[in-house]
């Protein structure tokens, strides 16, 4: 079985955890933004890791017509957050991005990145701000929401080798 990790990453966070799970799984790795899907046809699985950005996984047209694409493989997805991880988060997250027929095919999981405002690209620090502001004003926010606010104050990393035990294990079982 060969595995590859095909990863989006703004601020290095989806990359970090791209490396981890090429490292535990003997998988090669591809940057999402160079690779073409003539180099992925040779593997079995294919992990596909993305940021979120307003609950939209970056690089998702991609993945999407990976699946079409490439039909026969077995798809991992991992979106990468600032937000603290829970199931509200995961189910949100899954179903925002692919619809049901998609959700069918995908393991999904969500692994919490981290979040670095100087690391933002000019446009992404301007939608940081809005969204700050926005949040600020609003009642009853959502954890998701409460997340992001919290990791406004200073530069925070969750990136650990402990969150991508679930995924390994999976992969493993399928060899
Ligand atoms: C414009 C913007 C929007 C974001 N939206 C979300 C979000 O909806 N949910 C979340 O958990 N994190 C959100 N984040 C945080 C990123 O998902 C987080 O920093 C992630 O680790 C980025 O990974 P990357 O730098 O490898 O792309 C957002 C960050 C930016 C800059």
């Amino acid at each position: 079985m060969k595995t590859a990790v095909i990863y989006r990453s703004k601020s290095g966070f989806v990359k970090n955890y791209a490396l981890m799970l090429s490292d535990a799984l003997t998988a090669d790795v591809f940057n999402g933004e160079k690779v073409d899907f003539n180099e992925l046809e040779n593997y079995d699985t294919l992990i596909f890791g993305g940021g979120l950005y307003a609950v939209g996984i970056n690089g998702l047209k991609f993945i999407k017509q990976a699946m079409e694409t490439l039909r026969d493989k077995k798809i991992i997805v991992f979106a990468c957050g600032a937000s603290p991880p829970s199931d509200e988060i995961h189910e949100e997250v899954f179903e925002r991005n692919f619809d049901e027929e998609e959700r069918k095919k995908i393991k999904f999981y969500y692994l919490r990145g981290g979040f670095q405002y100087d690391r933002c690209t000019f446009k992404d620090k301007i939608l940081m701000r809005l969204l700050k502001f926005k949040l600020n004003k609003k009642e009853n926010l959502t954890p998701d929401e409460k997340g992001m606010l919290a990791a406004y104050s200073k530069p925070v990393d969750f990136t650990n080798k402990k969150n991508i035990s679930e995924i390994v294990c999976y992969v493993k079982s399928l060899q």
